[in-house]
């Protein structure tokens, strides 16, 4: 059970570091935290081939969890290239990002595919962070609340399982732009509402985009902003170690 000031806090690797770079980033990032135990729940998002190495130093550290960045809408069979959700979890991992929007743009992912990844995700036990966010054509022609709605309608009538949102604007995504902490408290309100017409009364919804050690603090002192799924600045041990002591 969450506490009121217990955040979710994200590293999204992406498609960087070879496995030296990952151990030796787990070297310094586990000495730093394990001085100060955080309330925070922190998890690192590899890439699917560094989840076993990454989950083994998580469990001998327990001071932080895996998830993976995608998995395959289907369970198992003739999908060359795609890691299924069993996989992921065999692997040790306890959350797997879905519908990011590089994945939506480069992949063509659309909401039929992405609810067969959440399905699949639940199913193996493990927790979606799911990722929902407007262009800037979109937020100009004032259609956020359209498009946020549109793609969580993916979220609709799920049976079981823990899940999470995150709320990253594609124009704030390794632009170093970003918008208030107005604006995205206003969006997460949004979010939650249409969250709690679904069942989903209690689902942390993250804030990504551009975050960086010196604007974390005043995303996480929002009370409607659950936690932040971070890119770039997470790919530095020190850069996100600042970010979850924030
Ligand atoms: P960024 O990426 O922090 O580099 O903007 C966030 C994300 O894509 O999850």
């Amino acid at each position: 059970m969450m506490t009121k000031t217990q955040k979710i806090i994200v590293a999204n690797w992406k498609m960087n570091c070879l496995q030296g770079d990952v151990g030796q980033y787990l070297d310094t990032f586990i000495m730093k935290i394990a001085e100060k135990r955080f309330e925070h729940e922190i998890i690192l998002c590899p890439a699917h081939i560094h989840l076993s190495f990454v989950s083994e130093r998580a469990l001998d550290s327990t001071l932080f969890k895996v998830g993976a960045q995608d998995c395959a809408g289907a369970e198992k069979g003739a999908f060359t290239g795609d890691v299924s959700g069993a996989m992921i979890k065999d692997a040790g991992a306890d959350y797997v990002l879905i519908g990011h929007s590089e994945r939506r743009q480069y992949h063509h992912e659309d909401n039929t595919l992405l609810r067969r990844k959440v399905d699949q995700a639940l199913k193996n036990g493990l927790c979606p962070i799911f990722c929902v966010g407007e262009t800037l054509q979109e937020r100009e022609e004032g259609r956020t609340h359209d498009i946020i709605e549109a793609q969580l309608s993916v979220l609709d009538d799920l049976s079981h399982g823990r899940i999470i949102v995150a709320y990253e604007p594609v124009w704030a995504i390794g632009t170093g732009l970003i918008p208030s902490v107005k604006d995205v408290a206003k969006v997460h309100q949004a979010i939650a509402d249409i969250l709690n017409k679904f069942g989903l009364t209690s689902t942390a919804i993250l804030y990504g985009g551009s975050v960086t050690p010196d604007n974390a603090a005043s995303f996480l002192l929002s009370p409607l902003i659950g936690g932040l799924l971070v890119g770039g600045a997470s790919l530095d041990p020190d850069s996100f170690y600042r970010i979850v002591s924030s």
